[in-house]
């Protein structure tokens, strides 16, 4: 029987967003305990144009050519053989692990595809979510729920920082942390001010013209998605016996400790029960998810030029289907 075709963003090597090709290829099968998913959208999230820069060729080489991207929403088109927990038919979004910028992805759902090394997430979309929406949650809200509750173990009552609020990742830490029953402050740039205020932060301060730690001081937690100087900066604004978590690099030790706080990279990989919480929260109107521009497939280069900006409001997401934005 002949085989069907997708249409897929490959990268042959490492280098700038120009190696982001559009091919069609043979669609892939799905293996024992994986699923075939049609993918509808799918998240770009800045560790795809890292990945294709090489960035994280030491750690986490990729075999060529690869498939970029591993945050997806769509709907099982097919299960493998021993697969229980999904159907053909059902919608679902998470965590890819053969790649997300394409028509079709396969992932891994139970054993033996399934194994204490590979990072895939699952789970049926939330209802009241579309499929667009959907993409935006894997390395967005996973990682803000981890950062915050695990890594920084957040509790009502307290004061947290959130660096980057406005991104992908800080949009849905400043409504967890919301939730959570915590005071939350903000850093962005004057055109999201007002936005980040809107989705639940106290205070927002616009990192352009205010230097953050002038204007607060006694933190529980800052959680930091951008680095460099602001993540030396922050360790002045944590109260004696407060946490610093970096979604980036490595804190300084020996600062920390000069200055009484606990300051970790964050460390903790999300889990299903994790995606779930995260859905249920959607569902009950409780947190929103924030979809920042979209692009079609064939643009996955431009949607990777604007990502690399390191600006912008909520999630870039690939529409791949007309189906996307239902
Ligand atoms: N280690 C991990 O597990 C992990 C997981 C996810 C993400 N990350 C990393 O975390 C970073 C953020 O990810 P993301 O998905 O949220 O990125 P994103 O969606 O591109 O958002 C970046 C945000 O940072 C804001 N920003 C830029 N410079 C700033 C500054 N100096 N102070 C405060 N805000 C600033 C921008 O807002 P304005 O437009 O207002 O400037 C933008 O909204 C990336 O580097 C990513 O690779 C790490």
């Amino acid at each position: 029987m002949a085989r069907h075709t997708m249409q897929v963003i490959r990268v042959y090597q490492y280098g700038g967003p120009e190696q982001l090709r559009l091919e069609q290829i043979l669609r892939p099968e799905p293996q024992a305990g994986e699923v075939l998913i049609r993918v509808h959208a799918a998240g770009v999230l800045p560790a795809d144009w890292k990945m294709r820069q090489g960035v994280f060729k030491k750690f986490y080489p990729v075999s060529f050519p690869y498939i970029p991207g591993s945050a997806i929403a769509g709907v099982i088109e097919a299960a493998g053989p021993g697969v229980t927990r999904f159907q053909k038919g059902q919608a679902v979004f998470g965590r890819s692990t053969h790649g997300a910028y394409t028509d079709y992805t396969t992932t891994a759902v139970e054993p033996p595809a399934l194994t204490p090394k590979t990072f895939s997430l699952l789970a049926l979309k939330p209802k009241s979510l579309s499929f667009v929406e959907a993409a935006t949650i894997s390395g967005g809200a996973t990682t803000a729920w981890a950062a915050l509750f695990s890594d920084g173990a957040l509790s009502a009552g307290q004061r947290v920082l959130i660096h980057g609020a406005a991104g992908g990742v800080g949009l849905f830490a400043v409504q967890f942390a919301r939730w959570k029953g915590a005071e939350v402050i903000g850093t962005a740039s004057a055109p999201n001010v007002d936005f980040v205020r809107s989705v639940g932060a106290d205070t927002v301060i616009d990192y352009t013209t205010t230097p953050f730690e002038e204007v607060i001081s006694d933190v529980d937690l800052v959680l930091d998605t951008i680095g460099g100087e602001t993540l030396q900066r922050s360790t002045a604004v944590i109260k004696h016996g407060g946490t610093l978590v970096s979604l980036l690099e490595k804190p300084s030790l020996q600062l920390a400790q000069a200055c009484g706080i606990r300051a970790v990279k964050n460390v903790v990989t999300p889990t299903n029960k994790d995606l779930q919480q995260i859905s249920q929260l959607i569902d009950e109107g409780q947190v929103k998810a924030v979809v920042g521009q979209t692009f079609p497939l064939s643009q996955a280069r431009q949607a990777h030029e604007l990502s690399q900006t390191g600006h912008g409001r909520g999630r870039i997401v690939l529409q791949i289907t007309d189906k996307a934005v239902v």
